[in-house]
């Protein structure tokens, strides 16, 4: 893993100081493997009273890999896009996380199964009052999911579904009873997407990460509830008609991002963006 921007580098926050031992610390810029705390390190949360958090409930950051054409997918799955050093920024970016914000067809399409405890997280967690792994929240209107999954039934923390008042009453009762936590934040059949961090923050999940997929990335992305975006460009060219990451209502002008932080590893390149 190599850092390509911000430059110059600052110190890594695991590294001995410089001058300290005599010797240089580790150069976090240089191209050799990083160990999970550095990356974890790099990809802190916003403390609570960070001036980017501007008075909002929680914090919503999205991970999602795209083809160099823009294909969020290859045969409806995202793994053929995917590598070693993406699914590695992809465990630490859940480590970090409270909870994990997810599409229902993602869940469905992608088999999900409960977040694992990590050991080399645990400390981490602990310290930042976290239980031993997030919660999996399935945004969903039909609530058209297998209660009987892992997903339900075997989660370190109770898994979320999150839907609007009028979903289905049966399918409510039917996901309570396989012991899953059902919150609304929305009036109608759907889930307002501007509504879901107050929801999750009020259940004290304020640090958000969003796996898309891109139908519910988009209303994220159309709503301006998008905080951060962790966008893996990975060096394949898939063609076809793939959906892009977000694939859903526009925004009458595209909202700007910034630039955060650029790591490269196999060609990989692992974007930052924060909102300005
Ligand atoms: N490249 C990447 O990083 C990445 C990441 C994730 C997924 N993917 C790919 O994306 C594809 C699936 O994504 P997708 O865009 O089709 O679907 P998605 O966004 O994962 O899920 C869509 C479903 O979410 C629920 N939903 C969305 N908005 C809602 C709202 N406002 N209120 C209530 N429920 C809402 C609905 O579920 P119900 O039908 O249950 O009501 C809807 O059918 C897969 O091929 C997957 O591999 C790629």
């Amino acid at each position: 893993m190599r850092r390509l921007f911000p430059l110059p580098v600052p110190p890594a926050p695991s590294a001995p100081a410089p001058g300290a031992t005599g010797e240089p610390g580790p150069d976090p810029a240089a191209d050799r493997e990083w160990t999970l705390d550095e990356l974890a390190d790099a990809y802190a949360y916003p403390a609570a009273d960070d001036p980017v958090r501007s008075g909002r409930p929680g914090w919503l950051r999205a991970n999602m890999v795209s083809s160099l054409d823009g294909a969020a997918h290859h045969g409806g799955r995202s793994h053929p896009l995917s590598g070693d050093a993406d699914m590695r920024i992809f465990g630490v970016l859940r480590a970090l996380a409270d909870a994990v914000v997810v599409g229902a067809e993602t869940v469905r399409l992608e088999g999900y199964r409960p977040a694992r405890a990590r050991a080399a997280f645990a400390a981490r967690r602990a310290a930042a009052g976290q239980g031993p792994a997030p919660a999996i929240a399935v945004v969903t209107a039909g609530l058209g999911l297998d209660f009987t999954l892992p997903l339900f039934t075997e989660p370190l923390v109770p898994t979320v579904v999150l839907t609007g008042a009028g979903a289905p009453q049966e399918r409510v009762r039917a996901a309570c009873a396989a012991g899953a936590e059902v919150l609304f934040a929305g009036e109608g059949l759907g889930v307002d997407p501007a509504r879901v961090a107050e929801v999750l923050a009020a259940r004290g999940h304020t640090r958000l990460l969003t796996e898309g997929g891109p139908r519910l990335l988009a209303q994220f992305g159309a709503a301006g509830a998008l905080d951060e975006l962790c966008l893996s460009l990975a060096p394949v060219v898939a063609a076809g008609d793939a959906q892009r990451i977000m694939d859903g209502p526009g925004v009458a002008v595209p909202e700007r991002f910034a630039l955060v932080s650029v790591l490269e590893e196999s060609g990989f390149l692992f974007t930052r963006y924060r909102r300005t």
